[in-house]
This record gives structure tokens, C-alpha cells and sequence, in this order.
């Protein structure tokens, strides 16, 4: 179990969805969270913490590609934890592979040389279940199956496993990948599937939204993604491991039709081509390794993560960013 006394913990990525929420439940039990991203919008952290929370972050703002940047905001930090989250989605990935390349794969090298150079002993990653290719939702993947990832997202996801591995064989770096699949909840506002959060958003609003896949995939609540990284980085085994991830695996339609439920009018459609990435997930893995994981049900994550943008809402706080396109749409048809 995790040491009483508290920690710091050094989160590439912080800024982002899944980081917003290790930096939340690690300020809330005392613990120092050190953020270093290139971002320095604070707006996902100020959008789910406490000032009191937030006063016991430390940022600095830095570039992944940059070793020399990594290097010394580590070693500023002093932290013997590392969660490493800093990464460009599928679409950029897909429009730039070199851009996504450089921050995907090399960010990743410089994190592991940073800590060979001053001796951290464990890096918690995501990965992802990109690495896995298409597949169906009768036949849960579990870490024996092949990996065929059918976008270069996938490839430097999977190579960064491999590059885990070897910094274990060659240094003993143990490190954990961990690939979740379609993360939802308040701050999920990148990348392709993201587009259920924003059906969320939208719909607390009384927007219309487009969900633009439709098929099946596996949808993990934001805060059990977060409990599962800082699990790790807290008590892993030492090892090169890799876990799936594993939340609820549904059709599209279904979660439409539960926000649609939830504010009594159909304003959430969906169309579009399936996710190339096995829909369900077979995480007994991590399970068998730390058997008090959250496992959120996915009507409960929907209704929590709404609850949430309507209190926002009502704040005048709701960061309508990511969905103001639909919103201006709905504006122009009903002027
Ligand atoms: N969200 C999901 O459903 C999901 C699923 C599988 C894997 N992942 C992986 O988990 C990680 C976090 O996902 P997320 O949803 O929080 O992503 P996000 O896009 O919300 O956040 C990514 C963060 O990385 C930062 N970043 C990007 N390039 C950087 C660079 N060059 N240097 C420093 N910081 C940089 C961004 O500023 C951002 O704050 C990513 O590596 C992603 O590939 C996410």
C-alpha cells in the first residue's frame, strides 16, 4: 500500500483530460502533484479542483521533445514517481505522423533518459488500446492477443511498449503501459472519441450533437482511468508490465440514448465508421494484481459527468471550446 508520508509525483501531460484527474486526487489526499506540459491553460484544473487543491501544485511549463527541458524540471521536482501522459491524439497523429512522432515516441525516450539519468526507478505510461487492431465486442482482448494497430497513433504506442521493455532489461526502469479506450467524462474535449463527452456537454445545454463513429467500443470513467495510473505509480510490481484497461463496452447508440434519456429529447445522433480498435477489453490483468480498482457503471459516469457540466453551467463556468461550432450551428438555425 502507498506510504503515509506524502509524495511527489511528476505528470507529463497534466494539463490534459486524464491528467486534470491524477492532479486532482493526488492534491486531495495531500500529495504534491508537478505538472510539466507545454500548456500552461490551467482551465481542466480549475474546471474539477479546490483553490486549496490547486495551491499544492507545482507547474512548470516545458516541451516533451526537449531532453534537456524534461531532464531538469525532473530533477527540479525531486519526485520519485512518474506518470507520463504528454501525447498528441489520433487525429494529429494521423495529419502529421512526424509531428506525432516526435512528441509520441522520442517525448517518450526522453522521459525513460531523464529518469536513467537520475535514477527513478518506476515510470507509469499511457499506452494505449490502439495497439490492438479492429476487432469485436464478443472476443475481450487481453494482453497475450496480437497487436495490429491500424493507425500510426497505434504504432507509436506499441513501440513505445517496446522501448519500456527494454529500458527494463538494459537498466532496470520498471514502468507500467497502461491502454484505456475511450475515456469520458468532464475535460475529455480531444480527439475522435471525445465526441461522447461532448454529447454530454451539448446536451446539458440543450444543444444538438453529432456523435461521428458509431459501432461499439469500451468506455472508461475519467476518474477510474486516473485511480488506475496512480495505483500503479503508487505499488506496481517491478517489471516491464502492460495492462488493458476495461470500463463498459457499448454500442454508440446505447449511450446516446441514456443522454437523450437524461434531458427528455432526442438531440444525440451518431453515424460514421466504426473505431479500428478491439471494442472490448479484457482487463483481468491489473485486476488480478490490485483488486480494489473503481469500476464506475457507465449510466453512473454519464449521469456524474453531467451533473458536473450542469453545475459549471450554472457557475458560468462551462468551457464551451470544444463544442462551440455545434453551438453556433443550432444559433443559425434558430435565428
Ligand atoms: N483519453 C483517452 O480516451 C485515451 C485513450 C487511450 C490513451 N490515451 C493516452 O493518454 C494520454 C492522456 O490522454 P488525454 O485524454 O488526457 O489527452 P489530452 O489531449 O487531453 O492531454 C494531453 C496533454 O499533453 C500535452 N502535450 C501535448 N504535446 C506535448 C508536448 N510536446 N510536450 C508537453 N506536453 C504536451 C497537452 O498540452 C495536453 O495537456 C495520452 O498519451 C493519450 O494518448 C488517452
Amino acid at each position: 500500500m502507498r506510504s503515509k508520508m506524502p509524495e511527489t509525483y511528476f505528470i507529463t501531460g497534466a494539463q490534459g483530460c486524464i491528467g486534470s484527474w491524477i492532479v486532482k486526487a493526488l492534491a486531495e489526499r495531500g500529495d504534491t502533484p508537478f505538472v510539466f506540459d507545454r500548456s500552461e491553460d490551467r482551465r481542466r484544473l480549475d474546471a474539477i479542483m479546490q483553490p486549496d487543491d490547486l495551491a499544492r501544485v507545482r507547474f512548470v511549463a516545458g516541451d516533451i521533445t526537449d531532453v534537456a527541458a524534461v531532464r531538469s524540471a525532473l530533477e527540479a521536482s525531486g519526485a520519485r514517481r512518474i506518470v507520463h501522459l504528454a501525447g498528441l491524439q489520433v487525429p494529429t497523429c494521423n495529419a502529421d505522423p512526424v509531428a506525432g512522432a516526435f512528441v509520441n515516441v522520442i517525448g517518450t525516450l526522453n522521459l525513460f533518459e531523464a529518469a536513467r539519468a537520475l535514477g527513478v526507478e518506476r515510470i507509469v505510461y499511457a499506452s494505449s488500446a490502439a495497439v490492438f487492431g479492429i476487432g469485436d465486442v464478443d472476443n475481450p482482448v487481453d494482453e497475450d492477443a496480437t497487436t495490429e494497430p491500424s493507425t500510426h497513433y497505434g504504432v507509436f504506442k506499441r513501440t513505445n511498449e517496446g522501448n519500456a521493455r527494454v529500458y527494463f532489461l538494459d537498466h532496470g526502469i520498471n514502468s507500467v503501459g497502461l491502454r484505456p479506450l475511450t475515456v469520458y467524462g468532464v475535460n475529455r474535449d480531444t480527439g475522435l472519441t471525445s465526441d461522447p463527452t461532448k454529447a454530454m456537454k451539448a446536451a446539458v445545454l440543450g444543444i444538438p450533437f453529432h456523435i461521428r463513429f458509431s459501432g461499439a467500443t469500451d468506455f472508461q470513467y475519467v476518474e477510474d482511468t486516473a485511480a488506475a495510473f496512480i495505483r500503479c505509480a503508487d505499488d506496481a510490481p517491478n517489471g516491464a508490465h502492460l495492462f488493458n484497461l476495461h470500463g463498459e463496452t457499448e454500442a454508440v447508440e446505447q449511450i446516446a440514448t441514456v443522454i437523450n434519456e437524461k434531458v427528455g429529447r432526442d438531440l444525440v445522433t451518431f453515424s460514421g465508421p466504426e473505431i479500428p480498435i478491439a471494442p472490448a477489453l479484457d482487463d483481468s490483468a491489473i485486476r488480478s494484481v490490485f483488486d480494489d480498482l473503481p469500476s464506475t457503471p457507465l449510466k453512473v459516469g454519464v449521469r456524474e459527468t453531467m451533473r458536473r457540466f450542469r453545475e459549471l453551467c450554472d457557475a458560468g463556468r462551462l468551457d464551451t471550446s470544444d463544442i462551440d461550432a455545434d453551438i453556433a450551428a443550432t444559433t443559425e438555425k434558430t435565428a
